[in-house]
C-alpha cells in the first residue's frame, strides 16, 4: 500500500473551478494472460474537472482510438457505485484517494492540475489480469457458490413482515449486504486476503433468522473455497477496511472466524462420534 492518507480532510484544488485541467496519466497495459506487461505514459490528457475518473479515460480512449491505437480495457458497468465492477488502483490505492468511494464514483477535481496519475489492476495472485486493467474476479464467485446464499430447502418464501428481526440484528445485517464484491480489500492487503469480503457474505447471512439453519456449513463452505483460491490469510493490517468502498467493519471478520471454528469444532465431534461407533 501506498502512504496515501484515504480521504480525510481531502482538498481537492478544482472545488471551485470548473476550468478545465490536464493530467499526465501512467497505466498499465498488457496485452493478455500471458503478456508480463508495463507501465506506458499518457502525458497533457486534457479533461474537465466535473468529469468521473472513468469518464476521464472513456475520452483518452477515444483520442487513442482516433489515433488507431488500442484502447484501454477496464471493467465498469453501473458507474454508480454499485455493481462492484470498476477496480483500478490510482496511485497505490485500490478506489484511489477518496475515502468510502468506487472509482467510478471518483471525480477529477479531487486531482490536481498537472498531477501525475498511476492506474494500474488489482494486484493479487487470485485475480489474474486478463488485460489491462481488467482482472479475473471469478474466484469470488466460486466461493459465493460454496455458500453465499440460504438454501431453497429451507421452505417457502414467507412474508418478510411475519419474521420479526430485532432492530440492531437487522442493522448489521444490512451494514454486511452492503458489500459490492468489488475486491479492493484483496487488492490493498500485503497478504492478498479476502477475508473481508467473505466475512461480509457470512456476516449478511448469519445476523437474519433465514440464514441461520446453514450457518456453520456456510462458514465452512466459504472459508475452505477461500483457502482453496489462494487467498492469504488475516494478519491484521487493516488495509481492506480502510479502502472498502461500502466501510465493511473488520468486526466481519472476528464473526466469520467465530462460525469457522465452531463449524470446525462440531465436524471434530461427529468424527470422533463416528470413529467410536466404529
Ligand atoms: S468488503 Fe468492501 S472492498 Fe471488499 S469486496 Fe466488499 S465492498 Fe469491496
Ligand atoms: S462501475 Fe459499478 S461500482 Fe463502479
Amino acid at each position: 500500500m501506498s502512504g496515501h492518507d484515504h480521504g480525510h480532510g481531502h482538498a481537492p484544488s478544482h472545488s471551485a473551478s470548473h476550468a478545465p485541467m490536464r493530467v499526465n496519466l501512467h497505466i498499465w497495459r498488457q496485452s493478455g494472460p500471458c503478456d508480463s506487461g508495463r507501465m506506458v505514459a499518457y502525458p497533457n490528457v486534457a479533461c474537465s474537472p466535473d468529469m468521473s475518473f472513468l469518464e476521464m479515460l472513456d475520452v483518452l480512449n477515444e483520442r487513442l482510438q482516433e489515433r488507431g491505437e488500442e484502447p484501454i480495457a477496464f471493467d465498469s458497468d453501473c458507474r454508480e457505485g454499485i455493481c462492484g465492477m470498476c477496480s483500478l488502483t490510482v496511485n497505490g490505492t485500490p478506489h484511489g484517494p477518496r475515502k468510502g468511494t468506487t472509482v467510478c464514483q471518483l471525480h477529477m477535481r479531487s486531482f490536481n492540475d498537472g498531477e501525475e496519475i498511476f492506474i494500474e489492476p488489482w494486484r493479487a495472485a487470485a485475480f489474474p489480469v486478463q488485460k489491462d486493467l481488467v482482472v479475473d474476479r471469478g474466484a469470488f464467485d466460486r466461493i459465493i457458490q460454496a455458500g453465499g446464499f440460504v438454501s431453497v430447502r429451507t421452505g417457502g418464501c414467507p412474508d418478510g413482515n411475519a419474521i420479526p428481526v430485532p432492530k440492531e440484528e437487522a442493522d448489521q445485517a444490512m451494514d454486511a449486504a452492503a458489500c459490492i464484491g468489488c475486491g479492493a480489500c484483496v487488492a490493498a492487503c500485503p497478504n492478498a486476503a479476502a477475508m473481508l469480503f467473505v466475512g461480509a457474505k457470512i456476516s449478511h447471512l448469519r445476523h437474519l433468522p433465514q440464514g441461520q439453519a446453514e450457518r456453520k456449513r456456510r462458514a465452512q463452505a466459504m472459508v475452505d473455497q477461500m483457502d482453496q483460491e489462494g487467498f492469504g490469510n488475516c494478519s491484521n493490517y487493516l488495509e481492506c477496511e480502510a479502502v472498502c468502498p461500502k466501510e465493511i467493519s473488520v468486526k466481519v471478520i472476528a464473526e466469520m472466524n467465530r462460525d469457522y471454528l465452531s463449524a470446525s469444532l462440531t465436524r471434530e465431534e461427529r468424527k470422533a462420534d463416528a470413529g467410536g461407533a466404529g
